[in-house]
């Protein structure tokens, strides 16, 4: 940078020396003489006083020139970097129109290495980190992690943790209210900033991953469909929630229901955060006994891009023991035969192929399950 300001320096001093140089013609007539070198006199003095302030503007200017120049790296690199901390002033509005930025140019002039996106929604602690930082170990360059929990939490991870500063700055998240939803927009919107995520995942702290990560990430990088629970429900808590007034923008045979538990790409992440055609409408008029987390984002896409959805969460629960809320498993549930079930019975359709397993994911298990898990994560999971 020095040498460079030096040259400019230079440059300029050089035009007005060649300035100088017309000023003084070679052939005059002797009796012009004294009126031109009068002339001449005032001439040299408004120069001089020019050139005089000239070099003193640039001498004050110089020092913040050279400051800016280097601040400002301009490669590829500076533009497309990703901020190295998760901590941004940023709030939602300002965060969400900076995630909205896409590129238009379909091919990435440098290379990229895709990566999946593990959103944690949480209340507080991670109960099930040390299974899944034995599930993420070895493919650092694949993954990355953001974690929502109650803004009053302080997490405790060592730095050789894979949580450690993955948590984003958060609000308040209440279940069926638009808090919940605002809560995964704000983690889908911090992964965006990210350009090397690509695919991402919704997963609670009760959520533990079935399969190993090179078995993970192969299923979903190879899927043409995003996976989000999402039906067309007659009766009371599925189309019964919707509500008449949410039309134009929504109608009834538009409506959809399925558990907020996603894995969507990044297009899709996109027109989510960028939504406030939706929003309003299911703000407004989807409040409990209608649960906003799990129609807004089924009804919107199955609307915007249906072509793109599988309709079907990544994630296993049981619903099979009635009641509002799904069953949660502890230290006794964790056996051979249980896991045996859950992998192997079922078969989905997967990219319009039938026979492929369903599950990645598994929800909800307690705290007592953990040791249990790790002893058998091998014979379970092959991880
Ligand atoms: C974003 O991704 C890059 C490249 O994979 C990674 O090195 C960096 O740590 C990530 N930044 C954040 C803030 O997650
Ligand atoms: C964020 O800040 C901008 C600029 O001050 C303001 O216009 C906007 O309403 C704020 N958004 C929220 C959600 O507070
Ligand atoms: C992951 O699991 C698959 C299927 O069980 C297996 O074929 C593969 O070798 C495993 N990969 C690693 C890295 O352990
Ligand atoms: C809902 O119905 C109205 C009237 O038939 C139509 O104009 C509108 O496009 C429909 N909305 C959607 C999302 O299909
Ligand atoms: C998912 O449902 C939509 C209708 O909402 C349909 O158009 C689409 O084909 C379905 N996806 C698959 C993979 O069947």
């Amino acid at each position: 940078m020095q040498t460079k300001m030096g040259s400019f320096i230079s440059l300029e001093e050089a035009q007005n020396q060649k300035t100088i140089n017309q000023f003084i013609p070679r052939n005059l007539p002797i009796k012009l003489l004294p009126m031109l070198l009068l002339l001449g006199v005032i001439g040299i003095v408004i120069l001089y006083i020019n050139i005089y302030t000239n070099q003193y503007a640039i001498v004050t200017k110089t020092p913040s020139k050279i400051q800016k120049c280097v601040q400002e790296t301009k490669n590829l690199e500076s533009w497309i970097k990703p901020p190295s901390s998760l901590f941004h002033d940023m709030n939602d509005t300002e965060l969400f129109w900076r995630a909205s930025f896409v590129p238009k140019v379909n091919k990435y002039p440098f290379k990229r290495t895709p990566k999946i996106a593990f959103m944690f929604l949480t209340r507080g602690p991670l109960p099930m980190a040390a299974l899944w930082e034995r599930f993420f170990k070895g493919n650092e360059k694949l993954y990355s992690i953001y974690v929502h929990s109650l803004p009053s939490y302080r997490p405790e991870f060592l730095p050789s943790s894979a949580f450690y500063r993955r948590h984003i700055l958060s609000q308040v998240a209440e279940w069926g209210m638009m808090s919940m939803c605002d809560a995964e927009r704000r983690l889908l919107a911090n992964a965006l900033l990210n350009i090397s995520n690509e695919w991402f995942v919704l997963l609670s702290e009760a959520c533990i991953p079935l399969r190993n990560f090179s078995t993970i990430y192969h299923y979903i990088s190879n899927s043409q469909f995003s996976f989000i629970g999402a039906f067309d429900e007659p009766g009371p808590n599925g189309r019964g929630r919707y509500n008449e007034k949410m039309s134009p923008e929504v109608n009834i045979t538009d409506w959809r229901k399925g558990s907020q538990w996603f894995e969507i790409n990044r297009k899709l992440a996109v027109d989510i955060i960028q939504d406030n055609f939706y929003y309003p409408k299911f703000k407004k008029f989807c409040k409990p006994d209608c649960y906003v987390n799990e129609h807004y984002f089924p009804t919107m896409l199955s609307i915007e891009s249906p072509h793109l959805l599988a309709n079907r969460s990544l994630t296993w629960v049981d619903w099979s023991r009635g009641g509002p809320h799904p069953a949660t498993f502890g230290k006794d549930d964790i056996t051979d035969d249980f896991f045996r079930e859950i992998l192997h019975e079922e078969t989905c359709v997967y990219n319009d192929q039938p026979n492929s397993p369903c599950f990645l994911f598994a929800r909800k298990f307690s705290p007592s399950a953990l040791d249990r898990l790790l002893e058998n994560s091998v014979k379970f999971f092959g991880f």
